[in-house]
C-alpha cells in the first residue's frame, strides 16, 4: 500500500472529524523528525543492538559477547532473558501478569539470520525464559512453532525448570483486577467490532465514578497488602491493563542479524489468547539482507499489519528505517480510517534496524502517558535511551476506555520498577 503524507493528513483529519476527537491532547499529527535518528545521518555503526528499554541494563554484557564473536539470536536471548528472570518486571516471564483466571501465559519467538531459521511458542504456562524455548524449537525440531501444553512438554524435554510464574505481586494485582471487574471482562464486543462505541469524552458523571474507582482500588490494593510504593502502578495495571513486552535486534561486524520478542502478553488476557510477539512476520522479522525488525504493545493491532514483515520489505523496497516502521504505523490508523477515538485505545511500539547499522524506535503516539515518552535502547559502542519518533501527537489511553486519564496515574510509570 502506498500512503503519502498528504493522504495521511487528509484521512486522519476526518476520522478526528467523523469520531469527534475527544481532547486536544490527541487532535494533530505530531511534527515528524526532519532528521531521523542519529545513525540515519552519521555513517551507522556496527555490531549493534537495538531493543525495548526495559532490556537497557542487559545490553552492556550482550554487546561485549557480541563483540568477542558471539552469535547475533544468543546476544539478543542475553538481553531478553534478563526481563524474563527479573520478578520485578511483569511484562515478561517470571512475575508477568497472568491472564484472567490467574495462570501466566508467556509468548515469544526469534529468527536467526546467518542460517535463515525461525522459532516460536505461544501460551506457554510454568516455563520462564521462553526466548530460550523458541529458540530451542528452532534448533531442535523440525517445527516454527509449538503452542500451550506441548510447548511445555517440549520445554520440560529440553531442561527448562517448570516453576510457578505467579509472583505474589503480580497475584495481588490479578486479585485487584477480578474485584474491580466483576461486571466486566475481555469477552468483546472489542475495539474493532464496527458495534463499539467510544465513551462519551469527558462526561463528568463517568469522570467522577473513574475518582471514585480510583480511590477505592487504592484502598483495596492496601488491603490486599500491596507495597505502599505500588499502589498507583498497581492501579494503572488494573485500569490500563498493559501489553508490555521486550523485543532485541542484533547486528554483528560481519554483517549477520538476528531478532527475537519475548513477553507475558495482554495483561488479564482469555487464557489461550496470543498475541503478535510469537507470530513471526508481527512481533519479529528478520532478514539479513535487509534488516530486522520487532515490535511492542497493541499486539491484536501489529498482527493486521503483518508489522515487522511490513517493516522489512518496506526497507527491501528502499525506505529509511524510520520510514519503513512509519509505514507500518499508517496501516494501523488505515485500518481505523484515522478514527482517533478509537485510535487513542491501542499503541504500538516499533524497533527498526537496517543491515548497514542505520536504525530507527518510532511510535503510534509520544507515550503512555504525558512526561514519559516512548523510549528505546541502543548500543553501537555507547549505550544510551532514545525517544522513539511518534506518529501522532499526544497520549495513549490504553484499553479498556475512560473518558479521562487523572493525572496521579499519568505520573506512574510504565513498569512496575
Ligand atoms: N505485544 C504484546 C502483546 O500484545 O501480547
Amino acid at each position: 500500500m502506498t500512503f503519502s503524507r498528504r493522504d495521511f493528513v487528509k484521512t486522519s483529519v476526518l476520522g478526528a472529524v467523523a469520531g469527534g476527537v475527544a481532547g486536544g491532547a490527541i487532535s494533530s499529527l505530531a511534527q515528524p523528525s526532519q532528521q531521523g535518528h542519529a545513525s540515519e545521518n552519521d555513517s551507522a555503526k556496527r555490531p549493534i543492538i537495538i531493543c525495548a528499554n526495559n532490556g537497557h541494563a542487559y545490553v552492556e554484557a550482550a554487546y561485549a559477547f557480541l563483540k568477542s564473536g558471539g552469535d547475533t539470536l544468543e546476544a539478543g536471548v542475553r538481553v531478553v532473558k534478563g526481563p524474563e528472570d527479573d520478578p520485578k518486571d511483569d511484562s515478561v516471564g517470571l512475575g508477568g501478569l497472568p491472564n484472567e483466571e490467574g495462570v501466566v501465559e508467556l509468548d515469544s519467538c526469534c529468527m536467526h539470520g546467518p542460517t535463515r531459521r525461525a522459532g516460536s511458542v505461544g501460551g506457554v504456562r510454568n516455563i520462564k525464559n521462553v526466548s530460550m524455548v523458541a529458540k530451542a524449537v528452532m534448533e531442535h525440531t523440525g517445527h516454527v512453532m509449538l503452542v500451550g501444553e506441548g510447548a511445555e512438554r517440549f520445554a520440560v524435554d529440553m531442561g527448562f525448570p517448570r516453576e510457578n510464574l505467579l509472583t505474589d505481586r503480580s497475584r495481588k494485582i490479578w486479585m485487584l483486577w477480578k474485584e474491580f471487574n466483576s461486571d466486566r471482562d475481555w469477552w468483546g464486543p472489542g475495539i474493532a467490532d464496527p458495534h463499539w462505541q467510544a465513551p462519551a469524552p469527558g462526561s463528568r458523571p463517568r469522570a467522577d465514578l473513574l475518582r471514585d474507582r480510583i480511590d477505592q482500588l487504592k484502598h483495596r490494593a492496601s488491603d490486599l497488602g500491596i507495597e505502599h510504593e505500588f499502589l498507583l502502578s498497581a492501579v494503572r495495571r488494573v485500569l490500563f491493563p498493559p501489553t508490555g513486552t521486550i523485543h532485541c535486534s542484533v547486528l554483528n561486524e560481519k554483517g549477520e542479524m538476528s531478532g527475537i520478542t519475548t513477553t507475558s502478553g495482554l495483561a488479564f488476557k482469555l487464557p489461550g489468547r496470543c498475541g503478535d510477539s510469537p507470530i513471526i512476520g508481527a512481533g519479529c522479522y528478520t532478514d539479513q539482507d535487509v534488516g530486522s525488525a520487532g515490535a511492542t504493545g497493541s499486539g491484536e493491532e501489529n498482527i493486521k499489519v503483518a508489522g515487522a514483515h511490513t517493516i522489512v520489505e518496506n526497507m527491501r523496497h528502499g525506505m529509511s528505517p524510520q520510514e519503513a516502521g512509519t509505514d507500518a504505523l499508517k496501516r494501523i490508523v488505515r485500518n481505523y480510517n484515522g478514527d482517533m477515538n478509537k485510535l487513542r485505545f491501542m499503541d504500538i511500539i516499533y524497533y527498526v534496524l537496517r543491515k548497514d547499522g542505520a536504525y530507527a524506535g518510532v511510535s503510534l503516539w509520544e507515550g503512555y502517558s504525558s512526561g514519559n515518552p516512548h523510549k528505546f535502547t541502543v548500543h553501537d559502542g555507547s549505550l544510551r535511551s532514545e525517544v522513539a519518533t511518534p506518529l501522532l501527537k499526544g497520549f495513549s489511553q490504553d484499553w479498556p476506555p475512560f473518558p479521562t486519564i487523572p493525572e496521579e496515574l499519568k505520573k506512574d510509570s510504565v513498569y512496575l520498577k
